[in-house]
């Protein structure tokens, strides 16, 4: 049931895309419960019905496509309903959104949430988009999904030119938050009862080189900065660059007790000649330098990665430079992603365009082999016992519980505690995406 004029208004909104979007969409919700606004539970309920997009790839468009098929339905049921599109797809194609789907009330590029809010409470009748790269969201109240775990955006923005890459056209140049601020923040956080917080940024650990004076922190100085709050247990972040993944990272890996041991570290690619046409400043063997560093000062850390298959030019020999490294590092897991020309970018104006069938045959051989390592490695865990923050009940057996380990490897096990605890857990098995085990009784601990 809609609010039908008496009640408060209503809104549905779904996320695609990345955890800064899933960020985004807490702050738009914090922005909408501000405005009077209450969750409806499906969009035939909803008064605003809101999508937040992503554009990384063709198949986040189509997905999207689909869902914005029953808002136009909707609307066509009750003009009244108000549709907003905000997000990445939605900065990639501007105003064009409203010539191609008329039926859309309001279109807003990434953090332009202060944009939907105006929009909001104007009682504008014309369609507005909102697509500045400017201002910061990062202070908006965020409505959090649990209330232990917190996002915190440390930048936005990115200044990397990857060839691949849409990001940088729909979120625009890097800008860091001024460090007391992000350190204030967390510190409420902290009184507020999180216990786990993950740093956002495009590029997470450049973070800090556009500040000056007191505002300026290295990221290995914010990591540390936040790992002295009280109560913060879990330091995590994404996404860091590789080219910035330096030492005084891994020592604050080392040293700080609430940073995680879990580094992402975006590969792309194994063969240096297509890293370089991604532009992305490093070569192999660079990479496997940095892949050493880290596991110079933190040996038993999980590293996780980003692949893309099919790059234009990828000759098989190039993919079996990938294959290379993947064996050699031995990832604990990885996204892989079919090369997708994105609209404006470099690499959609290259030659050498890989055949779909080769694509898809590469994409076998890869997720086999990276399951296949995963799954290896994931049985270091077995017979120990790990620290796990708990989340909820198991998703596929809800007797049992859920939660993370500090390697960010998901634990079922079986146990009596509640969504926030802390607890030890002996890992009885492991698979390459998940471990098992059961919860470690106080009575049996010493
Ligand atoms: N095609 C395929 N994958 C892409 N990614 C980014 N852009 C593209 C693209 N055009 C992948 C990268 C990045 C992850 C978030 O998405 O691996 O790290
Ligand atoms: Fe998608 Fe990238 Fe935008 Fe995130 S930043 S929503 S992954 S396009």
């Amino acid at each position: 049931m809609k609010s039908g004029g008496d009640g408060p208004k209503r809104f549905h909104l779904t996320t695609f895309g990345c955890q800064m979007n899933e960020h985004d969409s807490e702050r738009m919700k914090g922005m909408l419960g501000a405005l009077g606004y209450v969750e409806a539970p499906s969009r035939a309920d909803a008064d605003l019905i809101l999508f937040n997009t992503c554009s990384i790839r063709e198949s986040a468009d189509s997905r999207f496509i689909a869902h914005l098929g029953e808002a136009k339905r909707l609307k066509g049921e009750d003009p009244e309903v108000v549709v907003g599109v905000g997000g990445c797809w939605a900065q990639s194609v501007k105003d064009e959104v409203f010539e191609r789907y008329p039926f859309v009330d309001v279109a807003f590029g990434p953090g332009q949430i202060h944009g939907l809010a105006e929009f909001l409470a104007s009682d504008s009748l014309t369609a507005q988009g909102y697509f500045g790269l400017e201002g910061f969201a990062g202070h908006l109240p965020a409505h959090r999904e649990r209330p232990f775990q917190a996002w915190v955006q440390v930048s936005q923005g990115c200044n990397c030119v990857c060839s691949y890459c849409i990001v940088p056209s729909t979120r625009g140049r890097e800008a860091s938050r001024p460090a007391p601020e992000l350190i204030a923040e967390v510190g409420e956080l902290a009184r507020d009862g999180v216990r786990e917080v993950t740093l956002l940024g495009q590029n997470v650990n450049s973070y800090g080189r556009d500040l000056r004076g007191a505002d300026r922190r290295s990221f290995a100085e914010l990591l540390r900065e936040i790992d002295a709050i009280e109560g913060i247990e879990r330091i995590r972040y994404t996404s860091p660059h590789p080219k910035d993944m330096k030492e005084d990272v891994a020592r604050a890996h080392a040293e700080c007790p609430a940073v995680c041991e879990h580094i992402h570290l975006p590969l792309q690619s194994g063969s240096s000649s297509v890293l370089k046409a991604m532009r992305r400043t490093y070569d192999r063997s660079r990479y496997l330098d940095r892949v050493a560093l880290i596991r110079e000062h933190v040996p038993d850390a999980a590293l996780t990665t980003d692949i893309i298959v099919g790059f234009p030019g990828e000759t098989e020999a190039d993919f079996e430079a990938t294959l290379e490294v993947v064996d050699e590092v031995g990832y604990d897991g990885a996204f892989t992603f079919i090369f997708s020309p994105r609209r404006g970018t470099e690499a959609a104006t290259l030659d050498g365009t890989v055949p779909h069938p080769v694509k898809r045959e590469r994409m076998g051989r890869l997720v086999e082999l990276v399951q296949r390592r995963a799954r290896e490695r994931a049985q270091r865990f077995v017979g120990r016992t790990v620290e796990v923050l708990v989340e909820g009940p198991s998703r596929t057996d809800p007797s049992r519980l859920r939660g993370r380990a500090r390697h960010n490897k998901t634990v079922n096990f079986d146990g009596t505690a509640g969504p926030g605890d802390l607890v030890e857990v002996e890992i009885t098995d492991a698979t390459s995406q998940t471990l098992l085990g059961h919860e470690v009784l106080l009575s049996r601990v010493g």
